[in-house]
This record gives C-alpha cells, structure tokens and sequence, in this order.
C-alpha cells in the first residue's frame, strides 16, 4: 500500500498522535490525504436521469441496410460492434427507488470504427413536448416543490394541462408499460427522427426502434409498492443478476425509413417529437440485434462516468430538423463538461476504440498526450504531419428555408389523433387501469386542473375521459367538467 504519490505506508491502522491519548500531529498527511480524497468522492448526479443500471455488450448486424446509410457499423451482415447501455428513470435522484411510475431512459454508446455513436432514447417513441424551450419548465415539474421539496402532481397536471402536445407521452406514461419489471422487459426508442446517408450522397429521414425479446413485463401501482417495500434496487438486481448468470439480455433493432422528400408530403410533421409514424405508413425494417452480456468491473467509472451525447454521430447517421434533437446536440456535452469536467470523452467508459485526433489543448484532468499526429503539430494547418481533415466523410447538403421567427407551435397541430389511437389499441382492461393510474396521481389536484385535463381526453378519444372519470369518482377525487 502507498500514498497517491507511491511511498509505502507503514501503517494503515493507526494515526500519528502525541502519544497513545494526544491529539493527532498535522504532519499524518497520510490521515489529511485519506480525509481530503472523501470529500471528493462525489459529482453532481445527473440534472435528470440521475438514478440509472448499465452493462456493455454488442451491436450485430443481421439484415442488410447499406443501401440507407454508409455506417460502417452496419456495414456487413454479421458485424459486430462493442456497446454500453444505460438505463434510467428520469425524475428521481440517486438513491431514488427503481420501480417508480416514470418515463426510462434507453441509452446506448456504440464504439464504432468512425468514433462513438450514441443513441441516448427513452423506452417510449415520442416525448412530453416538442419545442426544447419547454424542457426546463417541463422538468421543473417533475422535481422537488421549491418549498415543500416534495414532488407535485399539482406541477405536473398543471404543465401537462396547459401543453396539450404532452398527451401522449403521459398516456403512454400512465398505461401498463409506465412501470417495467425492469429494463430487460421494456422497448427502446431512438425517439427522434435522425437521418441516414449513404454512399450515393442520399440522405434518408430515419427512427430507431428496439424491441425486447423478454417480451414486455410491466408492474401495477401496488405491485411496485410491494417491491420498493422490500427493495429499491430491484433494477439493478434483476439486470445485474441476470447478466451475472450468463442469461443475456437482448433486443432487436429496427428502423423506420423516410425518403427525404416525403418529409413535405405527411399530414404530419415527420420531426415533431410528440408524433410517433405509423407503422402501416413506414413499416420497421430488421437491423439486427443487441444483447447485453458484460456488467461493468466498477459502477462509478463506467455507469456514473459515462457520458452519453447525441451529439455523437458517425458517417453515414445524421440529425434532423427536430427541433428538440437541435438543443439536445447543445445540452449534453455542456453538462459533461460541467459534471465530469473537460476531457470526459478521454475517460476510459467515453473514449472511443478507434484512433482521435484533436487539437484541443490543455484543461483539468489533462492526463493524456493530445493526439495530434506529432509534436510540433498543436494548431491546424501545420507542415509536421498533423492530423488532417477529410472531405470524403462530408455529409450531403441539406436545404433549409424560412423566416426566422417564433413559430407558435401548437397552431394547427394535431395532438389528439395518435393519443386517441394508442387508447383503442390498449383494449378494455388497459384503458380501465389507465384511467386508474391517472385518477391515482391526480390526489391533491385542484378540480379546475383536473377539468382542463379531462378536456384532453375527450379529444383524444370521448372514452378515454370517461374511464378517467369514472376512477376519479371511485377515488372521491373532485371534478367538475
Ligand atoms: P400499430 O398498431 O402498428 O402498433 C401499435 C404499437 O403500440 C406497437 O408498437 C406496440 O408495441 C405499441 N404499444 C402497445 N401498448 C403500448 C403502450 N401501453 N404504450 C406504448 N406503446 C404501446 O400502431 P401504429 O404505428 O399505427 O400507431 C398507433 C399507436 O401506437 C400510436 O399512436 C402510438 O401511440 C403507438 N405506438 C406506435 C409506434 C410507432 O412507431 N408507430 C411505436 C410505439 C407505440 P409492441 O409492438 O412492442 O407491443
Ligand atoms: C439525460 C437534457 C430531452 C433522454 C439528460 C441530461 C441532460 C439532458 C442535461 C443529463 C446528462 C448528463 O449529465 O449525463 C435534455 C434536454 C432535452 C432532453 C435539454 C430537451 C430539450 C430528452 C429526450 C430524451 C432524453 C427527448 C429521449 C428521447 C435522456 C437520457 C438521459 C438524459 C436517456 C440519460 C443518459 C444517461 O444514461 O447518461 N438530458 N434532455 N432527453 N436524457 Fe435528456
């Protein structure tokens, strides 16, 4: 054993006293280092997404789609590529307890030969909202009341009543599939539409589908409740013991494809995040499959310190017009930056598994040498050999247009249709346990919120609002519309 700086210890047990009762000498820097290193063992958690359960694994290619994009990650039938995935719960902190009623995060870091790839989705393929200047406002819903520091089903019915484009997503949210086993039993979605391109310089408008070959396990309220009672790790239970016992969870990857130009002809806006596309419109084409069959050697340095980015493409994947996919490239190396500090992706879980090249210089945790090609190479162009562009992974122009403006984007937008279909499909005893799940968050509420609610559901479908009310009134909960 040594100190950080290698000079053996002779003694671990003991500290450096003025005798057997003295007080300890400030020379037992031995004492200081041990102290002053656990004040340091924290980060911030996450600003959401704090409580999370992940393990490496595989990407492989079983279906060629090569003709869509030019990854060379799904280049060849039978490929493989190394993976992480992590999963999480959107609201809770920490040490929050895992079978919460709550929206999971389904992010995956694919370590492709072109750089890493990440796919940061949740298990659900649309969102609360699709203007991105609504996720603070949003979220400030889910956490803590400033003065209570309790969660408000106020907050949250408040902002979902008034931002009718979330009613999907809470529908969604409050069915069967709010509360998963754990994630072996629950789909991913790319969630966004993102693009493909290929060889011939076309680009293809795409979304990433994963489905679970567990198939789907969901809890009730009060089966959750069971299970928080006896443990709040029952995610990390079931995904790490099961991956311990060689039983390897898998999913397989599908995608929606988009022609570039159809984008202009669907009734609805192929990048607004509250819309999922039909299936009959765009039907899933099979990928291949992901099966998860390495825990991590250490939670912190490769869950905790993993740093998820959808920032993070390679040739061949691209972004759309979403506007919400735009301030997600910002958001997410901001907060690794601040929450890991500036080199993160040199970090072991981030760095990629192929050769970087970079000219950024300096910085804290600065432990590694910067992989410019040569010495004398520290700024771009130089005549030393440093690392260079290359125009041949240049992705093909993509035509904007319009007035720069505040767009109202509620004008004219359907949010009803595809909450109202979901409803149908679930069958009488879903949409019965439905309404149910809603009545029992809605305890507390004021009737006039509850009132604008139910207006929503009776858009979606007239029987939706009326399996809520019917709930509402076993719960005694008031309402007056
Ligand atoms: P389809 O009839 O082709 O498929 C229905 C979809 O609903 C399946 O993907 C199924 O997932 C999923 N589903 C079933 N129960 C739930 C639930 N409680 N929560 C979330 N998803 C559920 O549907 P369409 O494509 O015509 O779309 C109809 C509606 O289905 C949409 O409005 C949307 O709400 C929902 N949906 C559509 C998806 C899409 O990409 N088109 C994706 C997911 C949901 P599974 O196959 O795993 O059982
Ligand atoms: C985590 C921002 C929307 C999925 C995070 C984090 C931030 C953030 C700052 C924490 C990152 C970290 O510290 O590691 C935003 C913003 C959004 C948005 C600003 C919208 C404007 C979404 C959407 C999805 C999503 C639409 C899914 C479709 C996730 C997931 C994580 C996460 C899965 C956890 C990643 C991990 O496991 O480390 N988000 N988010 N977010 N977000 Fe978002």
């Amino acid at each position: 054993m040594t100190t950080t700086a290698g000079a053996p210890i002779a003694d671990n047990q003991n500290s450096l006293t003025a005798g057997p009762r003295g007080p300890v000498l400030m020379q037992d820097y031995q004492l200081l280092e041990k102290l002053a290193h656990q004040n340091r063992e924290r980060i911030p958690e996450r600003v959401v997404h704090a409580k999370g359960w992940g393990a490496f694994g595989t990407l492989t290619v079983t279906h060629d789609i090569s003709r869509f994009t030019r990854a060379k990650l799904f280049g060849a039938v039978g490929k493989s590529t190394p993976m992480l995935a992590r999963f999480s719960t959107v609201a809770g902190e920490l040490g929050a307890a895992d079978a919460e009623r709550d929206v999971r995060g389904f992010a995956l870091k694919f370590y492709t030969e072109e750089g890493n790839w990440d796919l940061v989705g949740n298990n659900t393929p649309v969102f609360f909202i699709r203007d991105p200047l609504k996720f603070p406002d949003f979220i400030r819903t889910q956490k803590r009341h400033p003065v209570s520091h309790l969660r408000s089903a106020t907050a949250a019915w408040d902002f979902w009543s008034l931002s009718p484009e979330s009613l999907h997503q809470v529908t969604i949210l409050m069915s069967d599939r709010g509360i998963p086993v754990s994630p072996r039993f629950m789909n991913g979605y790319g969630s966004h539409t993102y693009s493909f391109w290929n060889d011939n310089g076309e680009r293809f408008w795409v979304k990433f589908h994963f489905k679970t070959r567990q198939g789907h396990r969901t809890m009730s309220n009060a089966d959750a409740a069971t299970v928080i009672g006896q443990s709040r790790e029952s995610y990390q239970e079931d995904l790490f013991g099961s991956i311990e016992q060689g039983d390897y969870p898998r999913w397989t990857v599908f995608v929606q494809v988009m022609p570039e130009l159809d984008a202009d002809k669907t009734a609805y806006n192929p990048f607004d995040l509250t819309k999922v596309w039909p299936h009959a419109d765009y039907p899933l084409i099979e990928v291949g499959v992901i099966e998860l069959n390495r825990n991590a050697d250490n939670y912190f340095e490769e869950i905790e310190q993993a740093a998820f980015s959808p920032s993070n493409i390679v040739p061949g994947i691209g972004f759309s017009p979403d506007k919400v996919l735009q301030a997600r490239i910002f958001a997410y190396a901001d907060a690794h930056r601040y929450r890991l500090g500036t080199h993160y992706e040199a970090l072991p879980v981030n760095a990629p598994k192929c050769p970087v090249h970079h000219y950024h210089k300096d910085g804290s945790m600065k432990f590694f040498r910067t992989p410019t090609g040569a010495a004398d190479a520290y700024y771009e162009p130089n005549s030393f050999g440093g690392a260079t562009q290359d125009p041949s992974v240049a992705e093909p122009p993509l035509r904007l247009s319009g007035d720069a403006d505040r767009f109202n984007h509620r004008d004219g937008n359907d949010d009803y249709s595809q909450p109202g279909a979901l409803f149908r499909i679930l069958g009488a005893e879903q949409q019965r346990r439905l309404g149910q799940n809603i009545a029992a968050s809605m305890k507390g509420v004021p009737a006039f919120i509850i009132d604008r609610q139910l207006g929503h559901f009776d858009k979606a479908d007239p029987a939706y609002g009326q399996s809520v009310r019917q709930a509402l009134l076993e719960l005694d909960i008031e309402f007056t519309a």
